[in-house]
């Protein structure tokens, strides 16, 4: 496997100035679309810490001379479901489940969030906040199908995700499930060459998904239970993957993938092994916040990263105001 960095691309980085307000605005509008349930996340409110290891492999290095992924450490993770709510069913068939890393030890952290779907429902700031307040819930509790129309048809790349998870399985086990950072991350190897990666996390055991009408019949919280389960018997085992770049990737866009992004080469970083549950603690007490990465993996240039770090600390910061006074 050839990971030889090519000429680094020219990348057209946002010159749209950072906002102050909308990363704000965003996470008031996943509260507002979720019931606004109090104390819990923004986003991905239902999930469970895990904590595990880190082996490097010995190919890391040609991609990444991130001490995160070219040393073992152990890791910090949380496995999740999407949207707002703690109390959403894990059979759900629309929102996303979520894996969280924290990787590597002390100068050398990085924050590394996936989710099962390798595509963002929007491309900017603007377009995000958009599409959630088309799907603000009327006096009945329900969105208004005739905006979502309207904004869906002016902005169809905002589908992308929705069809990705409609044409996959349920999952039956976070064990089973391939993760997506969907964003481009600029890399840099052991000898300072630079290329972007995707990066994946991929079940070492294969998927493991359900049929819509056994998820049908499955308790609310059966994902948990297949945690524990999994984690009494010798834990759960997955590969980060990254998948080089070509010249021309789309690596502003996270509504979009890479042309035979799940056929072209990759390069694996090395395993993870989630070995025990942990107490809720240190995962709710702070916040994997994207922009912590080592040197070696840089922030992804897109607008929507931009806007990652400030909505996960006024997310905290909401939920621990919130449970303060409880
Ligand atoms: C584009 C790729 C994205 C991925 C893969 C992703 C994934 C995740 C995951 C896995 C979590 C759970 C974190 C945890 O376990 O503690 C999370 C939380 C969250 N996400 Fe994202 N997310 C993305 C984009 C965004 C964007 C663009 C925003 C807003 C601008 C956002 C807002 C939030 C918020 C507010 C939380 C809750 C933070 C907290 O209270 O700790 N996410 N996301």
């Amino acid at each position: 496997m050839d990971a030889t960095p090519h000429t680094p691309p020219v990348v057209q980085v946002s010159t749209a100035a950072p906002s102050a307000t909308l990363p704000a605005e965003i996470v008031a509008a996943l509260k507002t679309n979720a019931g606004n349930p109090p104390g819990v996340r923004a986003s991905f409110a239902k999930g469970q810490c895990v904590t595990g290891t880190y082996t490097p492999s010995d190919k890391a290095a040609t991609v990444t001379r991130s001490r995160s992924f070219t040393h073992p450490s152990k890791v910090l993770g949380r496995f999740s479901v999407g949207g707002g709510s703690p109390k959403v069913a894990d059979s759900n068939r629309t929102v996303l489940r979520g894996f969280s890393l924290r990787i590597g030890q002390g100068p050398d952290v990085s924050n590394v969030l996936f989710e099962n779907a390798p595509v963002h429902f929007a491309k900017s700031q603007a377009q995000m906040l958009a599409f959630l307040e088309a799907r603000t819930p009327g006096p009945d509790g329900k969105p208004d199908p005739a905006k979502v129309k309207a904004f869906s048809d002016a902005n169809p790349e905002t589908l992308n995700q929705a069809h990705y998870v409609a044409a996959h399985p349920v999952p039956g086990s976070f064990a089973g499930i391939t993760y997506f950072a969907v964003h481009a991350f600029p890399a840099t190897n052991a000898k300072g060459a630079h290329r972007f990666v995707k990066l994946q996390i991929v079940p070492i055991d294969g998927p493991v998904t359900l049929s819509d009408e056994d998820a049908k019949h499955k308790p609310d919280d059966f994902l948990f239970q297949d945690l524990n389960e999994r984690l009494a018997h010798g834990g759960l085992r997955f590969k980060i993957v990254a998948i080089l770049d070509r010249a021309g990737d789309p690596v502003m866009d996270v509504t979009t993938r890479w042309p035979d992004e799940d056929s072209r080469e990759s390069v694996t970083l090395g395993t993870v092994h989630i070995q025990a549950q942990s107490d809720n603690a240190p995962c709710d007490a702070t916040i994997f916040n994207p922009a912590t990465l080592a040197d070696g993996i840089g922030a992804p240039p897109d607008e929507i990263f931009a806007a990652r770090s400030t909505a996960y600390a006024v997310s905290l910061a909401r939920r621990q105001s919130e449970n303060a006074k409880r």
